[in-house]
């Protein structure tokens, strides 16, 4: 191999105080570990000897600890973008000591390319395999490594043996022209292929590889709880009429699930529901529920930007890589997400709320209107391009003591127009074709909690007669009664 071999440290060493890194991956699949655990050890050396250091980071999405959690740990981080959830990197984030730009997932790696949020110094990919020819066989996540891998003038390559190089085959790499030269994306099903099994990167620009045997650094998921199984249940059983009705095509069309517990619980609900026939997944994030629905024939393909599954099912999808190659493609967030394809395979979309107002609008971002949970994701990417668009969330948080179903949500990220569908453990509110005040009803008596409806009835009276019942005086008071008393009951209107 032509490219010089180095240790974590020495990679390290060759990035400077101030220098942008986009990384490779998408959540902790895919994310390089050893090299940023090494930045992290150095920023921590830097602070001792009183001299700054700190970077900007730039992933696919979120990652793992050995990533955002050790550099956020090590005050290493000047600015960070697109999505995060890690722990540590929340705190130093709401304490205002990081620089965060959420952004819709499908729009960041064009964005990096197009010169709006800096020049990228360094990429720093995670690959199973690497030839003389700069031909990068990528491993569990592609998010936006295919851009870093462009434009990066320098690219360090961390060769993790902990993925088998036979990974090759699974990935689809393609990058779309930038206008005013782009075409229309060709992808037309689930499963086309429609770009390389590699990521081909100027072998003058790769500086170094680092080897190593670590593995993705992702959770597990907890047993479904009676709330979470009665969401999904309700999500089955609406997509369910949908099909009896005849507005879903026999053929069934392909989810996309967003992150997180809640959305685990609806796939393994979609999957033991009779009236739902096997079906396809055009997501972001393939998930532990998938790689189950593929073993019962219940999920006949998937497609996403990584395969974010616990160890214990990476062992065995690993063991079997056979059965898995022919029924998951691993492609760049920019077409996984892609608003075009989005609309035109009509995917259903299931993404996971905060809070909902009584108009429908979503907040899946922000605690209190303030506090960064992760970011937007790709919820935005598929909301606004759905076939139907559904948000999921328990009707309450907290022990009770906050209603997810407010007056006003305490910050918009997906507004009323693009949220069709919202379901909790009570019921589901269809908001097709409904006028506002409709839909305050419908959201407040299907989906609130019964402990919070006549607090938010007696909200909709104050609004009087009117488009849409909303009372601006009003509007935050269940959320200044939280803060106020930690909790959202009893709010005197
Ligand atoms: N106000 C305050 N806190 C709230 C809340 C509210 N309205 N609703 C939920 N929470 C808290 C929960 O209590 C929990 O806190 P804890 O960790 O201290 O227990 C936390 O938020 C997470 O809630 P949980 O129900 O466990 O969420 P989840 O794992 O299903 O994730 C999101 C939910 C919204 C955080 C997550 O889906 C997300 O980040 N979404 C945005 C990005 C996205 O949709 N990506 C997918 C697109 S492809």
């Amino acid at each position: 191999m032509p490219f010089a071999r180095l240790s974590p440290a020495e990679a390290a060493a060759l990035i400077a105080h101030g220098d942008n890194v986009g990384f490779s991956g998408f959540t902790p699949a895919g994310a390089p570990k050893v090299i940023p655990l090494a930045l992290a050890e150095r920023a921590k050396a830097e602070h001792a000897a009183g001299r700054a250091f700190k970077i900007g980071v730039l992933t696919g999405a979120s990652t793992g600890k050995s990533l955002d959690g050790a550099l956020a740990k090590a005050d290493a981080i000047s600015f960070r973008t697109p999505y995060q959830s890690d722990p540590d990197m929340r705190a130093a984030i709401n304490a205002g000591r990081i620089r965060f730009f959420d952004m819709h997932l499908s729009m960041f790696p064009q964005n990096v390319r197009y010169g709006f949020l800096g020049k990228v110094d360094w990429a720093v990919i995670e690959a199973c395999d690497i030839n003389d020819h700069g031909e990068v066989v990528l491993t569990t996540g592609v998010g936006a490594a295919p851009t870093f891998g462009k434009i990066a003038p320098k690219v360090l390559i961390e060769l993790n043996r902990a993925h088998p190089a036979a990974l090759r085959g699974f990935h689809d790499i393609y990058t779309p022209a930038d206008p005013p030269h782009r075409q229309a994306i060709p992808l037309t099903r689930v499963n086309d292929r429609i770009g390389s099994q590699v990521l081909k990167i100027d072998p003058s620009r790769i500086i170094g590889v680092v080897e190593c045997n670590h593995d993705d650094e992702t959770g597990s998921f907890r047993d479904c709880d009676e709330v979470t199984k009665r969401i999904g249940y309700n999500v089955a059983e609406f997509l369910a009429a949908e099909m009896k009705a005849g507005r879903i095509p026999k053929e069934f069309l392909p989810i996309q699930s967003g992150v997180g517990e809640t959305a685990n619980a609806v796939l393994f609900a979609l999957g033991d529901h009779p009236a739902i026939p096997p079906f396809e997944m055009y997501t972001e994030v393939i998930q532990d529920a998938v790689i189950d629905l593929m073993r019962q024939e219940k999920v006949k393909f998937a497609s996403g930007s990584s395969l974010t599954i616990s160890a214990e099912r990476r062992k065995a999808v690993y063991k079997d890589l056979e059965f898995f190659r022919p029924r998951i493609i691993l492609r760049p967030q920019e077409i996984t997400n892609n608003p075009e394809i989005v609309r035109r395979l009509g995917i259903v979309s299931c993404n996971t709320a905060l809070e909902v107002d009584i108009s429908g609008n979503v907040n899946s971002t922000h605690v209190l209107g303030k506090q960064m949970m992760n970011g937007i994701g790709g919820s935005g990417d598929f909301t606004r391009n759905a076939f139907i668009s559904m948000f999921i969330c328990p009707s309450v948080a907290k022990q009770g003591k906050i209603s997810t179903i407010v007056p006003m949500v305490s910050h918009a990220d997906h507004n009323e127009h693009s949220v069709q569908i919202i379901v909790t453990e009570q019921g589901i509110a269809d908001l097709r074709g409904k006028a506002p005040a409709e839909r305050a009803q419908i959201i407040i008596d299907q989906c609130a909690h019964p402990d919070y409806r006549d607090e938010l009835k007696a909200y909709v009276e104050r609004s009087g007669d009117t488009h849409t019942p909303q009372a601006v005086a009003d509007a935050f008071s269940m959320h200044e009664q939280f803060i106020r008393t930690g909790d959202m009951h009893g709010v005197a209107w």
